[in-house]
């Protein structure tokens, strides 16, 4: 199901034509669809039916509160890396006890907010970190349930940026460590070990690497076994791909089997805590050509979305596709497609060919994941509007930022 399409040439979501939201709440926006997501979420739950799971919707992909919402409702837990992500899971209806916690750097105050709100497992990666949070619990007169992170090292065949499995990785305990680390969370008295965890990276393509990093745990799964360590979870963490040009990722019911099969018979309950794969292709950032300047050398098409809207292309020299909301039947020239931020990186796109007039919309796509969740202020550019889509309606799910909301927690010297 294709939830972008074309209708009388216009681009629509779901049934709503974008260029009727533009008019109603401005530009940039970003746009998402909810059947769309409720697709997403439902590829893996169903995919996962036969097993005892929790989809932990990864909320540092987009965690605008009406999206965590809508997974909420569908029965999603949710993955999440600061005390911040946490109140927003709990202002959007999520459970806590749905809720796992991940993250290198956790600070006492996310620990004890965590502990109140009863969590279902802390994804513990250093050995510090377990001191910390058996002391914290302690004071808190809790037990705290925790899984480890374990780095399995394997590579990811991702973006250096985003690949977090590999040894020289700031994430995690090294597999030769996590043994000795699960003893001594055993042994310690304001802690519950309840699982392992291990995310290896983001945008992977194939499955192979899922598969060994799998593999590689469960030899110290079966092994903690023997010690009478049992796990009651095994979290696979989150990393599936997406296409956004021409990439070929598996489907969702393809790398979920590839997993179970690897599992063998193993009864633990899985969890799985995807970001990009259940919501990056459920939204675009819709724009304004604001200006075309045709050079000898270049053209550019300025529009009036920049990096700190979407800062993937600059950050990573991502690809995004951008569409014409209403094509032109004037052929085409190549585009540099750029935003208004003064740095020469605040690009959208390279090399575009596109038949544009200056005022046209155009749909920058894939932006539902990484894309909200990573926009700045920069260059005091008030964050972009959003507005959620489902079948006909249109509804405003975060106002444009105002420049005074920019302002406001800023004083002026005596
Ligand atoms: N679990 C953990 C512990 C993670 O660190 C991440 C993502 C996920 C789950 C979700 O991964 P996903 O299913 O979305 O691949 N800003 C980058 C992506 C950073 C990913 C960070 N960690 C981008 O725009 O490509």
């Amino acid at each position: 199901m294709n939830y972008f399409t074309r209708k009388d040439t216009r681009l629509h979501v779901e049934n709503v034509a974008l260029d009727r939201i533009a008019d109603a709440y401005g530009t940039p926006c970003y746009v998402y669809s909810r059947a769309a997501m409720e697709a997403a979420y439902l590829s893996y739950d169903r995919a996962l039916a036969r097993r005892d799971h929790l989809i932990c919707y990864a909320v540092k992909a987009n965690s605008s509160l009406a999206i965590l919402n809508v997974l909420a409702r569908m029965g999603s837990g949710f993955d999440i890396v600061s005390g911040g992500e946490l109140e927003r899971v709990i202002q959007a209806g999520g459970d806590p006890g749905k809720t796992v916690f991940s993250g290198v750097g956790k600070s006492e105050s996310d620990m004890r907010q965590a502990l109140s709100a009863g969590i279902l497992c802390f994804n513990v990666e250093s050995a510090s970190e377990l001191k910390r949070l058996d002391r914290i619990a302690g004071e808190l007169g809790k037990s705290a349930p925790v899984s480890l992170r374990v780095n399995p090292d394997v590579d990811a065949n991702t973006h250096p940026y985003i690949a977090t499995g590999l040894k020289e990785s700031k994430f995690g305990v090294p597999m030769e460590d996590a043994l000795a680390l699960y003893r001594t969370a055993a042994s310690m008295a304001n802690l519950r070990v309840v699982g392992i965890d291990c995310h290896i990276g983001s945008q992977l393509t194939e499955t192979l690497p899922f598969v060994t990093a799998l593999q590689k745990l469960l030899v110290l799964v079966d092994r903690l076994a023997t010690e009478r360590i049992n796990l009651s979870h095994l979290d696979l963490g989150g990393g599936l791909g997406i296409r956004y040009r021409d990439e070929a990722p598996p489907p969702v019911s393809d790398y979920i089997q590839a997993l179970m099969t690897a599992l063998g018979d193993r009864k633990h309950k899985v969890l799985f805590e995807p970001g990009r794969s259940l919501i990056g292709n459920t939204g675009i950032l819709l724009a304004r050509v604001e200006y075309l300047k045709h050079g000898t050398h270049r053209n550019f098409a300025v529009i009036d979305a920049a990096m700190n809207d979407l800062m993937r292309p600059a950050l990573y020299d991502a690809w995004h596709d951008i569409q014409p909301v209403q094509p032109r039947s004037a052929s085409s020239r190549r585009y540099e497609v750029v935003g208004p931020v003064c740095e020469s990186g605040d690009f959208l796109g390279h090399d575009r060919d596109l038949s544009l007039a200056e005022g046209d919309l155009i749909a920058i796509m894939s932006a539902g994941a990484y894309g909200m969740s990573m926009a700045s202020n920069y260059n005091t550019r008030p964050r972009a509007a959003e507005v959620m889509v489902s079948g006909g309606e249109m509804h405003l799910i975060r106002e444009r930022e105002s420049i005074s909301q920019l302002m406001s927690a800023e004083r002026l010297l005596p």
